[in-house]
């Protein structure tokens, strides 16, 4: 029960020490799914102009749907992976279609969107509507491989779906949206990558397994590419 143990110091830990991002603030569903599509390949310093402008542009998905092609494409200039934005408008002109211009509420509504996957999904319905459905991008899979001393091959898709279906069992029901961000943050901030993970500052550093066994540095495995 490591997972669910960590739950409660994890929620308290992001809600004294997360970072003042513009998408933690007003959240609603476009919000979070514009931060998490410009967050996959780009670094939150990065991102947080281009936020600012295209919510300012386009603040709704209607806006969004029926924006022109090369207004759109300027918006995403230097972001790059155009393809994130093309996938974007699709699925805004689904939700306009299916859903009456409203953003669906459930996970799996939101999972059948163009260019939403299962981390992104996860963290539109947990952090916009609170369900709970875990978000695991590459952070958590290396915050969780090293909480439970895991040395699966993280590239591996049935290691992130196992991931996935552990976590959703332990995601606290009054706070999906901040045990979900905090798993995030602590894998940006703290259970940073390569050799130099802060662990005197972690909130689960007595929980962590792979601190007890001093190979932090060495998880995750990952083989392939
Ligand atoms: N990286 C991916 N999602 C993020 C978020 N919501 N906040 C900060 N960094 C992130």
């Amino acid at each position: 029960p490591l997972l669910k143990e960590a739950a409660l110091p994890l929620v308290e830990w992001y809600r004294s020490s997360k970072r003042d991002l513009p998408w933690r603030h007003d959240i609603s569903a476009y919000r979070v799914w514009v931060s998490e599509i410009m967050l996959q390949q780009t670094r939150v310093e990065a991102v947080k102009p281009y936020f600012e402008r295209f919510l300012k542009e386009l603040p709704t998905v209607k806006e969004l749907a029926e924006v022109h092609e090369d207004k759109l494409l300027k918006l995403w200039e230097g972001l790059g992976y155009y393809n994130r934005v093309r996938n974007m408008q699709k699925a805004a002109q689904q939700i306009m279609a299916d859903f009456h211009g409203e953003f669906p509420e459930s996970y799996e509504e939101i999972r059948s969107l163009a260019g939403i996957g299962s981390y992104t999904a996860g963290a539109i319905s947990s952090f916009a509507y609170g369900v709970p459905k875990p978000a695991v991008d590459g952070n958590v899979l290396r915050v969780v491989s090293r909480l439970l001393a895991r040395e699966d091959d993280i590239m591996r898709a049935s290691v992130k779906t196992g991931i996935e279906e552990e976590l959703e069992e332990v995601i606290p029901p009054d706070a999906p949206g901040d045990f979900n961000q905090g798993l995030i943050e602590l894998g940006a901030i703290v259970c940073v990558p390569n050799g130099e993970p802060k662990c005197e500052q972690c909130p689960l550093s007595h929980l962590c397994q792979a601190h007890e066994q001093g190979i932090e540095t060495e998880l995750p495995v990952r083989t392939k590419a």
